[in-house]
């Protein structure tokens, strides 16, 4: 949710901390601030907005010192303002955090530490840790004992970077990602590896539960017990240094345009997981798949194809709903968790919550560093490089590759699908954007938008009206098509905007039915189809494929849609209000 940054080495901190948050802003991008430590002295300057907005009123980047820790918030405790913003220091000034996760305990621990004279600024759940530590450096002036005995106090999922006094980092890890960089120029601590990429390929994972401490002697890693810890160092794939926009406006466009390789790419490195994949799920006797959002509606497509050609049920299950049938699970069953970043909260609950009760985890992740790669079974990567665009696109037609490829080897009816001949039809679509740019100019004033599909098509329309609500900030509803006329269709009239998915496959006919009752009372249509009819308004083509493979055609344009819409209303398509990329609260 938040981005946590640190660095101590040999060149101007506040630069580094600068460029590293700009990159790390899709996690969070409510308010920025950055401290800095020189000539014995620690000095914050913080502010709401956008890392650029902030910069250029505050000059962030003026800080002096080479070593230094940063932040960009999304606010989970406290109102987003100036106060709340990080680096939060400690009452006397000697120590600055910046904080990821949530403390559960900070309302017990900040009473207990105001009856002993430290005070607090901020409403947020953050500013305990920089409390509790001055509070134990205060009695044994030890950096490493005051880190061990307050990450023994704190309660719940964190990762933080602290500066003390004397220009020593130190950082934590808790269930919330926390990466160093070991560069020739020093090193940097941080929630991604966007935070260093442009100084450093070469990184340590620490894992759950350590401590680093980073000084003038070099690093040092232990655990919460204070025990020593060695980590190899890592060569960070070169897929990471794709991170520029290049010629694009938005990342979110540029990544829409990445698809017809991205769903090529799906799976490519994770060969021997995908047959692990299949064989796990052939043995289990009870199927169950999850995700939040995105990925949830791509974990609908894989029940829907399981059903359709291989006869065999799976019980898709939203994330954060799992923890209200704790009883779901047993050690015959095998919970799919889908999920981009691998660090959603929902999603880790509810792995949690079936590993407790013996069931088997698998999942397709993007982030195969993530916390829920490590806590799997069996893992298989997307492999479509990062996606910076908080909205979901190339991910999305990642997690359908890989979920056909495995539905094709367990069904037992091939699904026939040919992932070249989707990659060429993709770059068809891609290649009538101008023409969807003009149809998107239609919905500029719109207030409601209605997604209809069947079929398989219905989860397609969910995730289209979630990419309208999140880019265009317009109502959007997905709807299975033979639902209308048992409720929604009183809300149909000459101001409704209906898209509907309708190619040339079993669903055809119903769904023009359903697309002539609504055109009978006013809506206007907009069709997504292969084949052209007088009851649209405005008809977006798709290239002709066979059935299994529509989705992945069908996404497309309204991901482009929703795209230029945003463009039309003036909304910031890579980074929509209120929303992070990698949501690690519940
Ligand atoms: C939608 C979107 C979100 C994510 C959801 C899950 O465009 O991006 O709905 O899909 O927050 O995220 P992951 O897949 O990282 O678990």
């Amino acid at each position: 949710m938040c981005s946590i940054i640190g660095y101590r080495g040999d060149v101007s901190a506040s630069k580094i901390l600068v460029s590293g948050l700009r990159r790390m802003e899709y996690r969070g991008y409510d308010s920025v601030g950055v401290a800095t430590f020189s000539d014995s002295q620690i000095r914050v300057k913080k502010g709401v907005g956008r890392v650029d907005q902030v910069n250029n009123r505050s000059n962030l980047q003026t800080l002096p010192g080479n070593i230094g820790i940063g932040h960009t918030r999304w606010a989970t405790h406290g109102r987003v303002n100036e106060t709340n913003a990080h680096p939060h220091m400690s009452s006397s000034g000697e120590i600055a955090i910046v904080h990821n996760g949530i403390i559960d305990n900070y309302k017990e621990l900040k009473e207990i530490l105001q009856g002993r004279k430290y005070f607090f600024k901020s409403e947020t759940d953050s500013e305990i840790i920089a409390n509790l530590l001055q509070y134990h450096y205060d009695i044994t002036k030890d950096i490493k004992r005051s880190m061990i005995k307050t990450v023994r106090e704190l309660k719940g999922d964190y990762s933080f970077v602290a500066i003390f006094a004397d220009g020593t980092l130190a950082a934590a890890r808790f269930h919330e990602p926390l990466i160093i960089g070991v560069g020739k120029k020093g090193f940097f601590i941080s929630s991604d590896v966007l935070g260093f990429i442009e100084h450093t390929d070469e990184a340590i994972y620490p894992d759950n539960g350590e401590v680093v401490i980073i000084n003038f002697g070099g690093i040092e890693l232990f655990d919460f017990a204070g025990n020593p810890v060695m980590h190899h160092l890592t060569k960070i794939s070169k897929e990471f240094a794709d991170v520029y926009k290049g010629e694009y406006a938005h990342f979110t466009l540029k990544e829409i345009f990445e698809q017809p390789n991205s769903i090529l790419r799906a799976g490519d490195n994770s060969r021997t997981e995908i047959e692990a994949f299949v064989s796990a799920i052939r043995d289990s006797r009870q199927i169950y798949i999850t995700g939040s959002g995105t990925s949830y509606n791509a974990a609908l497509v894989a029940k829907h194809l399981f059903l359709k050609y291989g006869k065999k049920k799976i019980d898709a299950i939203i994330s954060s709903e799992v923890r209200f049938y704790p009883d779901y699970f047993d050690n015959q069953s095998t919970l799919i968790a889908l999920s981009q970043s691998g660090e959603s909260a929902d999603v880790m609950e509810a792995v949690k919550i079936a590993k407790d009760s013996g069931a088997q985890i698998l999942s397709i992740i993007n982030t195969m560093t993530s916390s829920l790669a490590q806590i799997s079974s069996i893992s298989v990567g997307l492999n479509c490089g990062p996606e910076i665009g908080v909205a979901a696109t190339k991910s999305f037609t990642s997690q359908l590759s890989i979920i056909y490829k495995i539905a094709d080897m367990v069904c037992d009816k091939s699904i026939e699908f040919d992932l070249k001949k989707i990659s060429t039809a993709m770059s068809k679509v891609l290649e009538s954007s101008s023409r969807i740019q003009k149809t998107a100019r239609v919905l500029k004033h719109a207030s409601d938008i209605y997604i209809i599909g069947r079929g398989i098509h219905y989860p397609i329309a969910l995730e289209a009206a979630l990419k309208l609500k999140e880019l265009t900030y317009i109502h959007a509803e997905g709807l299975p098509g033979g639902e209308l006329k048992h409720g929604p269709l009183a809300l149909m009239d000459s101001n409704s905007f209906v898209i509907v998915i309708n190619p040339n496959d079993s669903t055809f006919n119903d769904t023009l039915t359903s697309a002539r009752e609504i055109k009978a009372r006013g809506a206007k249509i907009i069709g997504i189809s292969d084949i052209e009819s007088d009851v649209y308004d405005h008809w977006i083509e798709i290239p002709s494929i066979n059935e299994s493979a529509y989705p992945f055609l069908e996404i497309v344009p309204i991901q482009l849609l929703a795209y230029y819409a945003a463009l039309e209303n003036e909304t910031d398509p890579d980074y929509p209000r209120n929303l992070a990329k990698s949501v690690t609260v519940k």
